[in-house]
């Protein structure tokens, strides 16, 4: 390395947002190869405080996925998704108010309750990204409960109470984007996962249920699985629990899946918001 080379080598820098986690890396240039230190640096982070934030990108979608790597394998797109025109090659779903039929699009108005990507499938993404190309003026915010927070501050005797038990999540993005559903289809895409989970990595504990998606608690009756999970859902969301992350244009936000529940707030449809998103694969099951 040459006088020059160190001269201008950015050193990345972490800012914490809250007490619920986040944090604002600074000092990245992700239109240039990142290596293995920043990457190690990168992980240890995300560990730490589950949702990192860069602002003030201009990004490509190869540049994204290169980020995406530095935390595992690029997930696919589901063959559903993709448009008449769409690239599909692309690992990138736009998510967007209004459908596009020249990419993937995934066309979401308005609030969203908390929820976990994918938990109603078996293997739900082990990291998010989203990159935002279009906010609106008011609103469109994403909020990040910080389950292992959410759990580690329940009693001894709610801890006791949900170890070992397992939650039925249920979720039709082609029947109904953005609520809880009110009917189940026998056949649409559900599966029982874990209603606390261990991370892989850090060995923490966290909640794995969510408002919008867990239906109920295997084996108990349905006033007690509610009574059970209607607590839980307000521990997860108590605003203690809750980094609240409002977009600016060029902001790049990768969340860990495993540990972190997400929610949108209130934004007017008729405003543009478009974000490029890409997930990452876990490679390890839920347990
Ligand atoms: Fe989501």
């Amino acid at each position: 390395m040459n006088n020059f080379d160190t001269a201008t080598q950015l050193v990345p820098r972490v800012h914490p947002l809250s007490n619920a986690g986040g944090a604002i890396i600074s000092d990245i240039d992700l239109r240039s190869p990142i290596s293995e230190e920043v990457g190690e640096m990168l992980r240890s982070a995300w560990r730490t405080y589950l949702v990192l934030v860069i602002r003030d990108l201009n990004i490509e979608e190869q540049h994204q996925e290169s980020f995406c790597k530095i935390f595992g394998n690029l997930a696919g797109l589901r063959s559903k998704v993709y448009r008449t025109g769409g690239d599909t090659k692309s690992h990138a779903l736009w998510v967007a108010n209004a459908e596009d039929l020249s990419r993937p699009t995934a066309v979401q108005q308005g609030e969203m309750m908390f929820h976990i990507d994918q938990c109603y499938t078996e293997r739900p993404s082990k990291a998010s990204t989203l990159y935002a190309v279009t906010i609106p003026d008011e609103g469109g915010n994403t909020r990040f409960s910080n389950l292992i927070k959410a759990y580690e501050g329940l009693s001894d005797d709610w801890k006791m109470r949900i170890e070992g038990l397992q939650a039925l999540n249920y979720f039709d993005y082609q029947a109904n984007a953005t609520t809880r559903p009110e009917t189940i289809d026998p056949n649409g895409p559900q599966f029982l996962h874990p209603v606390v989970r261990t991370h892989p990595e850090t060995g923490r504990k966290s909640l794995f249920v969510n408002r919008q998606m867990t239906i109920f608690i295997e084996g108990l009756g349905a006033n007690e699985s509610d009574e059970i999970l209607n607590y839980l859902f307000e521990m997860i969301e108590d605003p203690t629990n809750v980094y609240e992350h409002v977009w600016k244009v060029g902001d790049l936000v990768l969340w860990d899946n495993r540990c972190t529940a997400h929610a949108r707030t209130y934004y007017d449809p008729k405003e543009s918001r478009l974000l490029r998103r890409m997930t990452v694969l876990d490679e390890n099951p839920v347990t």
